[in-house]
């Protein structure tokens, strides 16, 4: 018997299976011949929310969320936040190797060419009401740019997909900066394209009149390493998404669209402004108690706590809690910050919270950030788009060029009614 397999045995019928085993997964397909008669449709695995289903192999990202760890391509997310630039990691992510110095250097120029969006992109932004929240209007518009670029939807041309990365990563700060402008009625402010990728996202953001912006290094170096930590974290929703909607072989713009859609939900993207929010709330530091009670008694969650993959820390929230500090000494406390410390220290005291290994992840400080570098909560959803847009993109490029791939279609356990005759309207009760 071949020892890297299952054997199961079929007590409705008596019959056993040998199931072979690749790292620690059995092929859901192979169950299909465990069949009671000979024209049944066979077994499949009933996984909702797909809590213990693996989608797809992939050399991304890795993760082990017993043990807090996250690396891109193998490299430790501590060590890639601490000696690298968003740019670089992008291009680590998409390329899988950490760039040379000139590939660097024709990464950032080729992104930097690509920052500029159409006019009438431009045009269809000013038609959101004044109110509209940002991330709707972010995904709408990432949707709209498809209708630019129709060659994007030649996906398996390598040079044409190359095209569209570049124009996807280039073009996500401009589309977000331009929907948070549109809200506060400010005229949208044009690339400079002599800053970083950061800064000049901070420059779209935040110019004001016709000087030129100068970022402050601390801020866009907070950002920047913002970026690094969201720019991917394997098959999370938005992720899967951005795989399931590719899967169809539609264009990435309108499968990145659907990414951000997912991402703009309180239980994902949305988590980092529910946690500002929360925070708000709570008003003051001898309201915790009180709050966490309810959040006991199932009157809401505590945001910014649990995570469906880490289950001991999130080491993304350990380097973050590190950048706040550096933050705060050039903006100021955020005054929310003592409530958003006495709030984890009682939880993480709490056997609520410890039996059921909730910790702070990556959205319960990072709010905290966004807020004292001046980004009003709506806008943090975006802000983790921006980034995320470079895995999103290469989870679809390693899709289109894996073989075992085909477009996404789960099965269903039918739980409804048995055939019944039809009957006419007069008839029915
Ligand atoms: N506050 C209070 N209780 C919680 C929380 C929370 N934040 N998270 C989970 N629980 C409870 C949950 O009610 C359940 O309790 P019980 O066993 O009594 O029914 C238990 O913990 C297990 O939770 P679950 O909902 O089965 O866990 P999940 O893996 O399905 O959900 C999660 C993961 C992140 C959606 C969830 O922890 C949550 O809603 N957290 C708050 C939202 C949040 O911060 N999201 C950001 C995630 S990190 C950034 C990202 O990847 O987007």
């Amino acid at each position: 018997m071949n020892k890297d397999s299952l054997t199961i045995t079929d007590n409705r019928t008596g019959k056993t299976y040998e199931i072979p085993v690749a790292n620690d997964t059995v092929h859901a397909t192979d169950l299909r011949q465990i069949k009671v008669k000979d024209d049944d449709f066979g077994m499949m695995t009933y996984d909702p929310s797909f809590m213990n289903t693996a989608l797809c192999k992939s050399s991304i990202t890795f993760i082990d969320g017993d043990k807090g760890i996250l690396r891109y391509r193998g490299y430790p997310i501590e060590q890639l936040a601490e000696h690298c630039s968003y740019l670089e990691v992008s291009y680590l992510i998409l390329h899988g190797e950490l760039p040379t110095s000139a590939q660097l250097e024709q990464w950032t120029s080729e992104v930097k060419m690509h920052t500029f969006v159409h006019e009438n992109i431009k045009r269809l932004m000013q038609g959101f009401r004044y109110d509209a929240h940002p991330m709707g209007m972010f995904v709408s518009t990432v949707a709209a740019l498809s209708t630019f670029y129709p060659e994007a939807g030649d996906i398996f041309s390598e040079e044409k997909r190359r095209k569209q990365v570049l124009r996807l990563i280039g073009k996500v700060p401009t589309v977000a900066a331009f929907a948070y402008r549109n809200s506060t009625g400010m005229p949208y402010v044009y690339p400079d394209n002599d800053l970083t990728f950061t800064g000049n996202f901070l420059s779209m953001m935040f110019r004001a009149g016709s000087n030129r912006y100068k970022p402050h290094p601390v801020l866009e170096q907070a950002l920047d390493k913002l970026f690094i930590l969201h720019a991917d974290h394997e098959l999370n929703c938005s992720t899967t998404a951005m795989r399931n909607v590719g899967s169809s072989h539609v264009d990435p713009f309108s499968a990145t669209a659907a990414a951000a859609a997912a991402l703009y939900g309180p239980l994902h993207g949305g988590a980092n402004e529910a946690v500002l929010r929360m925070l708000d709330h709570i008003g003051d530091i001898s309201q915790i108690p009180a709050f966490i009670k309810g959040v006991k008694a199932g009157e809401g969650k505590l945001m910014g706590f649990g995570h469906r993959v880490y289950k001991n820390f999130d080491p993304r929230a350990n380097v973050i809690k590190k950048l706040a500090e550096d933050v705060f000494e050039v903006t100021g406390r955020n005054p929310k910050l003592d409530i958003a410390l006495e709030l984890e220290r009682i939880a993480l005291q709490d056997d609520y919270f410890i039996k059921r290994k909730l910790y702070p992840n990556v959205d319960f400080y990072s709010g905290l950030i966004y807020q004292a570098i001046g980004f009003p909560v709506q806008m943090f959803p975006v802000l983790f788009a921006i980034p995320r847009t470079s895995g999103w993109i290469a989870h679809w490029q390693e899709m289109l060029n894996d073989a075992e791939q085909k477009i996404a279609r789960p099965r269903q356990v039918y739980i409804g009614s048995p055939k019944r005759d039809f009957v006419p309207i007069e008839k029915r009760r």
